[in-house]
């Protein structure tokens, strides 16, 4: 037994010895940090994304920030990077992505030791994707939620465009993974390589036959200089225009009157809310109010009915403003019935709503931290604890 141990050792010393001589260490410590703190982001943004509701919106978009903010420092590395990480050393054209795959094809393509010119072009459809998808819930998140970058510019209708095409990418880059995973996997297989290992320690060993990488000089302090302004100048522009007032946002407080007069048995709800039809109904109807009477003096229902007739649905560009616009046609102003308020609530039972916290599903206010401004906010939802499960 001992002499066994004795023979292991010296050969697997041995064989460190040789593997020593022949490692070149093909990816630098940025480059893998990158690459596993860019797995780690996008699988954040890909969980709360595709699986979590309004309460994960924040840490969605953090995610996301730090996905760009990855992309770039990347791109920066990709012009100032050594052998392995600059750009200019492994992206290839057409031609050469074509030759590589006859060459797998016919068994004759020997070892790129650094990206391979199909694993190249992945990596730029990678950083597009990702680049594409942070630009997309940017314009989303201040289209539809007002807030962020955007939310000064973009309106509702282009914000939801902007959401469309963030989804589209957010499939789009699951496939790229996919296909990414799967041609390391084969390429680990056809190279006899740990592909895996190698982005962990950075190192793979020298064979003869592998096609030489070019020698270029990483220019770290170079990198971190532009890196440096890049980042710091999209993150200063970024808090600049998100600093904007938001584009058709509420800004008025509730008119004092309305607020005591529609606030006396319920929330008083803001006047965009709803559009001007149905607020002209509501008032039409107030002797016979949901089995209420709420009848007011003329002059008051005519002061009351002109303040939220100019301040309704129509003029503001809030989620609800545009959400609550279409109004169920058996209800014409009853929020609760909106097709969109039924499909937003659809997971909340219940008893969370009949629970002494909540009261009824009309209690805007009782989750929304916000209501009374009419922004309905999602990083402002709040359930009552008391009944959450
Ligand atoms: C006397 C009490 C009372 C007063 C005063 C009152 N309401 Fe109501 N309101 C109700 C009740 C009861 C409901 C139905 C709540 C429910 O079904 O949960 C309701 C429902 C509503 C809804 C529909 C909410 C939903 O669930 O979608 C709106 C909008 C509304 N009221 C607006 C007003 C306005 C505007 C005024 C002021 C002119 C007003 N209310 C004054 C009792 C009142
Ligand atoms: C019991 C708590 C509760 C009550 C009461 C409630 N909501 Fe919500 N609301 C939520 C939750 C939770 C979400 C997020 C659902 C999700 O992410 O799937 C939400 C989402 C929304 C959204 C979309 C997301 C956003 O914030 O922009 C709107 C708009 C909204 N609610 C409006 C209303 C209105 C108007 C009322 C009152 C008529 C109301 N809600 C009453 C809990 C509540």
């Amino acid at each position: 037994m001992a002499t066994t141990t004795t023979h292991d050792t010296q050969e697997h010393g041995m064989a460190a010895a040789d593997a020593a001589r022949a490692s070149v260490k093909v990816w630098d410590p940025f480059v893998r940090l990158f690459h596993w703190s860019l797995v780690a982001v996008v699988a954040t943004a890909a969980l709360t994304g595709f699986f979590a509701g309004a309460s994960w919106l924040q840490v969605h978009v953090w995610a996301g920030t730090a996905m760009a903010a990855l992309v770039v420092a990347r791109v920066v590395w990709g012009f100032t990077g050594g052998s392995y990480a600059r750009f200019s050393a492994f992206i290839r054209g057409p031609r050469q992505v074509i030759s590589h795959l006859r060459g797998i094809v016919d068994g004759t393509e020997g070892r790129h030791i650094g990206h391979n010119p199909l694993g190249a072009l992945m990596i730029v459809a990678l950083l597009a994707t990702a680049a594409l998808l942070a630009l997309t819930g940017a314009v989303a998140l201040g289209g539809m939620f007002k807030f962020g970058p955007f939310a000064f510019l973009a309106d509702f209708a282009s914000g939801r465009l902007a959401r469309e095409l963030h989804s589209l990418l957010a499939w789009g880059l699951v496939l790229l993974v996919a296909l990414h995973v799967a041609g390391a996997v084969f390429e680990g297989w056809r190279t006899r390589d740990n592909l895996m290992r190698a982005m962990v320690t950075g190192a793979k060993q020298r064979r003869p036959g592998d096609y030489p990488a070019p020698r270029l000089a990483a220019r770290p302090m170079l990198g971190l200089a532009v890196g440096v302004v890049f980042l710091g100048g999209g993150a200063a522009s970024v808090s600049t225009l998100a600093s904007r007032p938001p584009l058709g946002v509420p800004t008025a407080p509730l008119d004092a009157v309305y607020a005591d007069e529609c606030g006396a048995c319920h929330t008083a709800y803001h006047p965009s809310l709803l559009p001007a039809a149905s607020w002209r109904a509501l008032f039409a109807n107030l002797g016979d109010h949901f089995g209420e009477d709420a009848t007011l003096p003329p002059e008051t229902v005519a002061k009351l009915e002109a303040y939220v007739t100019a301040n309704a649905a129509e003029d503001f560009d809030t989620l609800p403003a545009n959400a609550f616009r279409r109004t169920a046609a058996d209800a014409p102003y009853q929020i609760t019935a909106t097709r969109f308020w039924k499909w937003m609530h659809a997971g909340i039972s219940d008893a969370v709503f009949k629970s002494p916290a909540v009261g009824a599903r009309g209690n805007c206010a009782a989750c929304h931290r916000d209501a009374a401004t009419g922004r309905f906010d999602p990083r402002r939802i709040d359930i009552p604890q008391e009944i959450t499960r």
